[in-house]
């Protein structure tokens, strides 16, 4: 699950589509649960030289869940950010991240990745470090690997690309229900119109970075755990995961698999005003395995 504003997005032609109403909501909810693996993710990026003053580019910076710690990378070498998105309420949402104070080592703006990779390939130097979290995807790109190669394209030679995932769809947001969680989520898939495999699947992060000619292309998984009722972890998925599931069953559950039973028990568990909601579940817990790739641009 992710977001399709401002792009180039496939939709869905099978029924209706993802509910993308609360877009400012999910990106919130899913940065302030996401923080902590997105904090370890920046730490273990491998960064080039660091003695020098490193350009940075946070490519979709949607809510700017990473860009404090961007930042104290790039403040590190005397470097700047640009954080770009293409969605103006995105942008705004990363300035209160930042506390909206106007900062010289920040350039934080609307625009799409692909101009700002574009220019950054025929400028005189192209970005030490890409960062890009949960963007690219073939929901929201119909040629995912192109746009690895543009972000590819626009790095200094030995420069860094890190394409961050929170992994939704292997996360666990209704354990003890793993049956119909794993149709749930064939549902959510249905309802992105997302691809059963092949190139363009959202698992191939690390063949599209070698197949652009990075080096080094490596990946770790940094999980994310909590019960349910930890405050982060509870507004996403009360706000997020589950409102999202529940949308994915009721509108494309029956083509994925789901009979009568499972509709019914998905929506018992899913809906808040149900005796058997999974919110009032004590015992209910949230796992997310989110993956940091890195790759190198090959020193020329
Ligand atoms: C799922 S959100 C992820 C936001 C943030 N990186 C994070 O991890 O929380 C995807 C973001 O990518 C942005 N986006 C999609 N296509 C884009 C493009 N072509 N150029 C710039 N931003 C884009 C969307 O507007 C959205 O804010």
């Amino acid at each position: 699950m992710n977001s399709d504003v401002g792009t180039d997005a496939r939709k869905d032609d099978t029924g209706a589509g993802p509910d993308t109403s609360r877009y400012v909501d999910y990106l919130v909810a899913n940065r302030d649960f996401a923080a902590p693996a997105v904090s370890a993710a920046v730490a273990a990026i491998p960064l080039p030289e660091p003695d020098r003053a490193l350009r940075i580019l946070d490519a979709g910076t949607g809510g700017g869940g990473a860009l404090p710690e961007l930042l104290a990378v790039a403040r590190r070498s005397g470097g700047t950010v640009l954080a770009v998105d293409a969605d103006a309420r995105a942008i705004e949402a990363a300035r209160d991240r930042v506390d909206g104070a106007p900062a010289p080592d920040l350039d934080l703006r609307v625009a799409d990745l692909r101009d700002v990779a574009g220019e950054a390939a025929t400028a005189e130097r192209g970005f030490d470090l890409i960062w890009s979290s949960d963007v690219v995807w073939p929901a929201t790109f119909e040629d995912p690997a192109a746009i690895v190669r543009a972000l590819a394209g626009a790095l200094a030679p030995g420069g860094v690309l890190a394409l961050f995932t929170t992994n939704y769809y292997q996360s666990m947001f209704l354990p003890g229900h793993s049956r119909l969680e794993r149709l749930v989520r064939t549902a959510s898939e249905l309802t992105w119109g997302l691809p059963v495999d092949g190139p363009t699947h959202y698992e191939r992060l690390g063949a599209w970075m070698r197949g652009a000619g990075l080096a080094d292309v490596a990946l770790r998984v940094l999980p994310l755990a909590a019960p349910s009722s930890e405050p982060a972890a509870r507004t996403f998925l009360e706000q997020i995961a589950w409102p999202e599931m529940r949308h994915a069953a009721a509108s494309h559950g029956r083509a994925a698999g789901m009979d009568d039973a499972d509709l019914a028990r998905a929506e018992a568990l899913l809906d808040p005003d149900s005796a058997q909601w999974v919110g009032s579940d004590p015992d209910a817990y949230v796992v997310q395995p989110t993956i940091l790739w890195t790759g190198r641009a090959v020193t020329a």
